[in-house]
């Protein structure tokens, strides 16, 4: 995830080091490749580009930012560098769709041209004002030490159906750092939500030596903003926070809600990315509105072992509430896993994952994702399969469908608990990853592993095995681990090609005997999602067998315990129009 400089490295103590390395195996931190951010993609290579994923017709980006609904339309910003496939010149970059899976291009929305935005244009978020007049919130960059200030921008036509041109007022820039806060990890603004005073709020993501912070600001007008005393929330030893972001979830689940929306049937998500492991994670909490405190619920886990948006690659999401169908989307980025300069020659790097709908988990203790509902539109062929047994080692191929680009639905089904291998309590139960690299899809188990495998060679050189192992520990409690397991994916095997075998517990009752996964695969991507959106997990892979009509898709069981596919619905994916892009 090579971009930008590195401040928090220096700040780390070892041990973290030592596990963001271990752990992500990306460059943590803003790394800049001066040689290469400029060399303009002239060949664009189409081996691994996804089919219905959002991704630009070349060049690098990261972050989805100010996304909204306005006017019946959906807008996406994002992070972009115009003039080359790794990080650097970064623009906003700007698509609108009326369905979010047809886009159309637009010219960028932001670019570096003041004073306190001429070195850079970095995150930040969309709000829309009462009298229907949006304003997006961003980070500038105002010199070559990355210092950040807050500035924002209005649609110069607001009647202009895709607000194609932003004005950046002159009266920016409008929250620059005290003598308190770091200037230089001082960034990444959120959706604003009004207070009962009348006043507006926004946090963003900085630092104070390695407690990561979420500092809140407020404003009457949205031009003069005041620092409150205490940050909204923050952690020590978690390091710089990127991209915050806090909103409401409602508590019956029918509807969601607006960001202004602070009291009634509601949760608080608190979202943060560490800059450190690059991952998101959430905490479920109470927002004390007298206090302006967002305070975790008991019994969740903060930071580095907490929740996970997704165990894989998914990074610096942000999510908005779309009143025309009352429910929250999260955008999600996924970079690439191979080395940079294979990004350079292939001409792009980074990809928007499919959006996702959050709800809150009827058991209140995490959310619920899975892929917006428009994306069946552009489900093809259907195959299907029922009833159908597994014995141990067995494994079954999904013929009809063209697997490099598929949809999978998929519930298994057994018939006993007995045979889940025991929990050694030595082993960590915040290491997913771990236990995953060490109990493959290969190596035999008792209730499971169980899965797919995706994007797999015929031969089974390569495949990406997306799969359940179920265990039980000294209370006799089922411990439900998914995996989806990079570390076969490719032949290739150079330096700075990351394969993971990325996964994360599943907490699901599961004495009805079932489990249910469902795969989004596309080329170089397999976003999966576990027990209906309980666990998520994004691989990024480079297949170079598995590619195009060569890929084949298995169903498969490893375990000593007999199980059945009780329905599988696989459909191939259709092209969405990507106008310009
Ligand atoms: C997260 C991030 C943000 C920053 C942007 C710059 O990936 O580092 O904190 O605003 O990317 O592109």
């Amino acid at each position: 995830m090579g971009f930008k400089k590195c401040h928090l490295l220096a700040a780390l103590p070892f041990f973290l080091l030592c596990s963001l390395i271990l752990n992500n195996g990306v460059e943590a931190s803003h790394h800049v490749h001066e040689d290469l951010q400029s060399i303009s993609a002239e060949n664009v290579k189409d081996l691994h580009r996804t089919g219905y994923h959002f991704q630009p017709t070349k060049h690098w980006i990261n972050d989805p930012n100010g996304p909204m609904y306005f006017n019946g339309v959906y807008h996406l910003f994002y992070q972009y560098n115009p003039k080359g496939a790794v990080w650097g010149n970064i623009v906003w970059a700007h698509s609108v769709s009326k369905d979010l899976i047809n886009w159309e291009r637009l010219e960028p929305a932001i670019f570096p041209s003041k004073s306190f935005d001429q070195y850079g244009c970095w995150s930040g978020s969309a709000t829309i004002l009462p009298g229907n007049k949006p304003v997006i919130l961003y980070s500038g960059i105002i010199d070559k030490n990355n210092t950040q200030v807050q500035n924002y921008a209005v649609p110069e036509n607001v009647s202009d159906p895709y607000l194609h041109k932003w004005i950046k007022p002159d009266n920016n820039p409008l929250i620059v750092a005290d003598k308190h806060v770091n200037k230089t990890a001082f960034r990444d603004p959120t959706t604003a939500w009004l207070g009962k005073d009348g006043q507006w709020r926004i946090t963003l993501g900085s630092r104070k030596n390695d407690k990561g912070v979420s500092l809140l600001y407020k404003s009457k007008n949205f031009i003069n903003w005041t620092k409150s005393k205490k940050p909204l929330h923050s952690l020590a030893g978690t390091g710089n926070w990127e991209c915050p972001d806090f909103f409401p979830v409602s508590i019956q689940g029918t509807k969601e809600l607006d960001t202004s929306v602070i009291e009634g049937d509601i949760k608080h998500v608190m979202k943060i990315s560490l800059d450190a492991t690059r991952y998101d994670y959430y905490t479920l909490g109470t927002y004390d509105t007298k206090k302006d405190k967002y305070i975790p619920d008991k019994g969740m886990v903060d930071g580095w072992n907490g929740l996970r948006y997704d165990y894989g690659n998914f990074y610096a999401s942000k999510s908005f509430f779309d009143p025309s169908k009352n429910r929250r989307i999260l955008w999600g980025w996924a970079n690439e896993s191979d080395p940079v300069h294979d990004d350079v020659k292939k001409g792009w790097a980074g990809i928007q994952l499919i959006p996702r709908t959050i709800v809150l988990d009827p058991n209140h203790k995490q959310l619920l994702q899975w892929p917006v509902e428009e994306l069946e539109t552009l489900r093809g062929k259907k195959v299907e399969l029922i009833n159908k047994k597994l014995d141990k080692g067995e494994r079954v191929e999904i013929e009809g469908i063209p697997a490099a680009q598929a949809d999978v639905e998929v519930t298994f089904s057994f018939n006993s608990l007995e045979k889940a291998e025991p929990f050694d309590p030595s082993w960590d139960r915040y290491d997913a990853q771990k236990l995953c690299s060490q109990k493959g899809s290969s190596v035999q188990g008792g209730l499971g592993p169980f899965g797919l495998l995706t994007l797999a060679s015929e031969k089974l050189e390569e495949y990406t095995p997306v799969f359940f192992r179920i265990f039980k520990d000294q209370e006799q409690k089922h411990v439900v681990l998914m995996c989806s397991d990079a570390s076969r994916s490719s032949l290739e095997d150079k330096k700075g090609m990351y394969k993971p075998s990325s996964a994360g517990f599943v907490d699901v009752d599961i004495n009805d005997k079932k489990l249910s996964l469902r795969s989004l695969i596309d080329h170089s991507v397999v976003e999966s999602f576990g027990a209906k959106g309980k666990t998520c997990i994004t691989s990024r892979v480079y297949p170079t067998i598995a590619t195009y009509d060569n890929a084949h898709l298995y169903a498969f069981n490893n375990g000593t315990e007999t199980v059945e596919i009780e329905s599988l619905n696989a459909w191939s994916m259709n092209k969405p129009q990507l106008m310009n892009h």
